[in-house]
């Protein structure tokens, strides 16, 4: 399953990111504390210029809480980067940004300073709501459906913080295909660019192994199956998603896998682990590495043949 993405527009943000990053202090980078991993984006680190970074795990109160400590530990463990963690109820909170933001930039606090920091985060992460509620008032609009272009905005916080907002819009982990799985599964990607099937079974698969209890708990199953479709199946049946030929629907029970999931009626569950993250960054950077190689190769290939025609020319 591949997720859309567009080199156009990812070109123009790094572009725009690039020529707006000297001047900023520190970042503060918002991320699905369900899939901390697969909600970055690569251009946070690629563009960071070593400035500090505040990782907001956001959406916490979907999330596993003890493995919303362990990411926190995970991400400190990177020189300059701070990480908090923040739920539906960020507001008497929030005010914990600003003091890390200051804690990371002490040059930039004080009469007569201002602190410069930029906030990231892919689509449907809860940015605009983070912004409005850092701000104190609606100045990002929030939607139920992940954003598709946004101008470039700078607002004042009231204690000596300019925030800008990141111009552009910023895609998630393209390169990884469970990424692209745990991203649809917890609603990053639109639903009409996922196939319902093919995520449940991922989901199901994942679940069975990393939360079995509160599977059997909430689809009222005291013997799991091993295979995800079998468990698919099994709760089709207990709720009852049958059609004609008292076949279980798969797909309608898929669906309320989903839905269950992103609502976190199953349970409050992070899709990923420190552990997955390293295990899949070798896989990744093998992947990279091979499609480099690969294409120097055609390079080469080129080269030579240009050379050849040339030669006979003469
Ligand atoms: P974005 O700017 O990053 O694209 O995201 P935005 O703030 O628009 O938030 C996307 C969705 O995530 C919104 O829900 C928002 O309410 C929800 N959200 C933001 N922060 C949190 C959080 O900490 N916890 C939970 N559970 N949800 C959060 P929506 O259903 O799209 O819209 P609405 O129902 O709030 O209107």
């Amino acid at each position: 399953m591949a997720i859309q993405w567009f080199p156009g527009h990812m070109n123009k943000a790094r572009n725009e990111i690039k020529e707006i990053m000297p001047q900023m202090d520190v970042i503060i980078e918002v991320l699905d504390a369900r899939i901390p991993y697969s909600s970055e984006n690569p251009m946070v680190s690629a563009l960071r210029e070593g400035k500090p970074v505040v990782k907001i795990l956001n959406k916490a109160d979907l999330a596993d809480p003890v493995m919303t400590e362990q990411w926190m530990q995970y991400l400190e463990q990177e020189s300059g980067v701070k990480a908090v963690a923040f739920g539906h109820d960020k507001a008497a909170e929030v005010y914990k940004i600003n003091e890390l933001c200051k804690k990371l930039a002490p040059h930039k606090v004080g009469i007569d300073k201002q602190l410069k920091a930029m906030i990231m985060g892919i689509p449907n992460v809860g940015k605009s709501t983070l912004i409005n509620t850092l701000a104190g008032r609606i100045v990002a609009k929030t939607g139920n459906e992940p954003a598709v272009t946004k101008a470039q905005q700078r607002i004042k916080l009231d204690d000596g913080i300019m925030l800008y907002d990141t111009p552009g819009m910023l895609w998630p982990k393209v390169e990884n295909e469970n990424s692209g799985y745990r991203l649809a599964a917890t609603g990053a990607i639109r639903d009409t660019a996922i196939d319902y099937e093919e995520v449940a079974s991922y989901t199901a698969e994942y679940l069975l192994l990393a939360y079995p209890r509160l599977l059997q708990s909430r689809y009222k199953i005291d013997e799991l199956p091993e295979q995800d479709w079998e468990f698919i199946e099994m709760a089709g049946k207990k709720r009852g998603c049958i059609r004609g030929g008292n076949q279980v629907d798969t797909h309608k029970m898929s669906e309320i896998l989903i839905n269950e999931l992103r609502d976190a009626v199953i349970g409050r569950i992070t899709m990923e682990t420190p552990e997955m993250r390293e295990r899949e960054e070798v896989v990744v950077a093998q992947v990279r590495a091979q499609a480099e190689a690969k294409k120097a190769a055609k390079e080469e290939e080129k080269k030579q043949r240009r050379a050849r025609a040339r030669k006979n020319r003469r």
